[in-house]
């Protein structure tokens, strides 16, 4: 009997140690796998803490420096926090780098962050086979339906890497294989510089880039075309609308800054194929992700055929991050992300067209205020790019961007646009810093004009002295910088200021 007993709780004890052990062990488990993250959030954290003074950032894949990565700063910032601006740098306006939007994901980074395991979809496909995450593309589809700007209902999403990648499957879909002649390509100017290089540069059979749609306008030869609609325009602002009519014409409608930041939202577009990108949605451009709605089942399988041969698809981490930022877009009443980038691209605007209009050498385009349906409001388009314009008066033998130029302001020549030399574009979306420079050259550049005024007006006292100093009475009121008054000077006629030796230099600008 005591044997039996002895025997019952040996047993029972090794029945409790093993199922002791085994919950230990699952526990153990369990912290192992509820922890995986840890170790990448700290990473994240870590370079997230890294200060740059407000004029940099640090980044995980950066380059480091005693095994930490390096601030990367600003435009024009410097040292190893970015806290020193250099005094006189070239102001970078030529690229349409969106970081104007940084500071929201700044303040979102909680909700905007992804951790991607390193088993995530290691697959060339989807479960279901496809290279589109289906839950994506009904994000985009209630994106669009909450600004109202496009319709999706009933048609074709397919993405691509940005919409360089999407143009030229889009142009690929569209142009005629039976056609005799390859399909011309065309864009009313000024027109989106990629538009051209990027047909030129695949130098097609099927078709070929023909400039203006203007010059085909009257065209009755029965040649197809296809026409790339630009609204809101890069580089102007204007909403465009298709000019070339007829059975024979195919249209490329390209919204890329169809949204509330850049211009009021009139109607939802609802065209045959449209084109969108994250990178003026959210900013991101460097994620490299667009979409097209396409409403022809035809021309949907040519464009995919198309992302099939060339990229098998969209990277899966990208459509994973794309999905969370259009999570954070939606989320809350869907409003906050387009009213901090409608409220900053206001603000900018405003602090130009006031420094412009004190000028009557620089212009920028001119855009109706309309009513948005999206913010239930008038209001006036606030353009991703300012379309300045110099007059002639100003250029003598230069081209408005040399005029710039000379201003260490380097924007993008009009004449890449199909537009003629009075016209560069200066880009408004990059970051504060960036934009705040930018005004400060414009600045410069106004000033000179004012004191040009002034200066005119003394020239008859200069012109009577045969010295080589030059006295300007207190009375003048040269406004701030000895070199703005030099510049001027050198410009000025030398008939009625002979370049004596000495002429700039004996200067005196110690007023202020
Ligand atoms: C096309 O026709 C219209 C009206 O007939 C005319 O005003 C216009 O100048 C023509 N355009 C071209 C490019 O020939
Ligand atoms: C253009 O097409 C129409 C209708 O298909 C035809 O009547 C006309 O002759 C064609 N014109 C030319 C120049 O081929
Ligand atoms: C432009 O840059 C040059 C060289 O960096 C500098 O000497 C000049 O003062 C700058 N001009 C203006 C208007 O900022
Ligand atoms: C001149 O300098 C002052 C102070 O530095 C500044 O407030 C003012 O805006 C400047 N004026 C112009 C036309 O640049
Ligand atoms: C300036 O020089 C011219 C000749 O070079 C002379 O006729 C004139 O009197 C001079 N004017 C003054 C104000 O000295």
């Amino acid at each position: 009997m005591a044997r039996v007993h002895s025997l019952k709780y040996i047993l029972s004890f090794t029945c409790s140690i093993a199922l002791n052990l085994f919950l230990v062990s699952m526990f153990i488990r369990n912290r192992c796998q509820q922890n995986w993250t840890q170790e990448a959030m700290a990473e994240a954290e870590a370079v997230s803490s890294i200060s740059c003074s407000g004029h940099g950032k640090a980044f995980l894949d950066g380059l480091l420096l005693h095994g930490k990565p390096v601030c990367e700063c600003n435009m024009c910032y410097g040292g190893s926090d970015c806290s020193q601006l250099q005094p006189d740098c070239m102001v970078d306006a030529d690229s349409g780098d969106p970081t104007f939007l940084e500071p929201f994901w700044v303040k979102n980074a909680a909700s905007s962050a992804i951790v991607i395991a390193g088993w995530h979809r290691m697959s060339y496909e989807y479960s279901d086979g496809s290279l589109i995450s289906e839950e994506l593309k009904a994000h985009i589809r209630n994106v669009h339906a909450s600004v109202g700007n496009a319709i999706t209902d009933g048609k074709y999403i397919i993405f691509g890497a940005g919409a360089t990648h999407l143009l030229n499957a889009a142009v690929h879909a569209l142009s005629s294989k039976a056609s005799s002649s390859p399909t011309k390509v065309v864009a009313s100017t000024p027109y989106y510089p990629v538009y051209k290089e990027q047909t030129e540069f695949f130098n097609s059979e099927d078709y070929k880039f023909n400039g203006d749609t203007s010059m085909w306008n009257n065209d009755t030869s029965n040649s197809t075309f296809i026409e790339l609609v630009t609204s809101p325009n890069n580089p102007d602002g204007h909403m465009k609308k298709a000019v070339l009519q007829g059975q024979f014409v195919k249209r490329i409608h390209d919204l890329a800054y169809y949204w509330p930041h850049f211009t009021p939202i009139v109607a939802p577009a609802d065209e045959d194929l449209m084109i969108f990108t994250l990178s003026k949605l959210t900013g991101h451009a460097g994620s490299r992700f667009g979409w097209a709605i396409i409403n022809d089942e035809a021309v949907y399988k040519r464009m995919l055929t198309y992302m099939d041969l060339s990229t098998y698809g969209v990277s899966r981490e990208t459509q994973l991050r794309v999905m969370k930022l259009l999570k954070v877009v939606l989320s809350g009443n869907g409003r906050e992300m387009y009213e901090f980038g409608h409220n900053t691209m206001k603000n900018r605007w405003s602090k130009l067209s006031k420094v412009l209009s004190q000028s009557k050498r620089f212009s920028t385009q001119k855009l109706k205020p309309q009513h948005c349906s999206f913010s239930q409001q008038i209001r006036t388009p606030s353009s991703a790019f300012a379309w300045l314009k110099c007059e002639t008066s100003i250029l003598e033998d230069r081209s408005c961007y040399e005029v710039l130029k000379e201003v260490n302001i380097t924007g993008r020549e009009g004449s890449l646009f199909g537009a003629d030399n009075r016209y560069v574009r200066l880009s408004l979306v990059r970051s504060e810093d960036d934009f705040d420079l930018l005004l400060r050259q414009i600045n410069k550049l106004v000033s000179v004009e004012i004191n040009d005024k002034h200066v005119a007006t003394t020239s008859t006292i200069l012109r009577q002295s045969n010295e080589t100093t030059l006295l300007l009475t207190a009375g003048v009121n040269v406004v701030n910088r000895t070199l703005d008054l030099r510049m001027e000077l050198e410009t000025l006629n030398s008939n009625i200021f002979p370049r004596q030796n000495g002429l700039y230099t004996t200067i005196d600008l110690s007023f202020n």
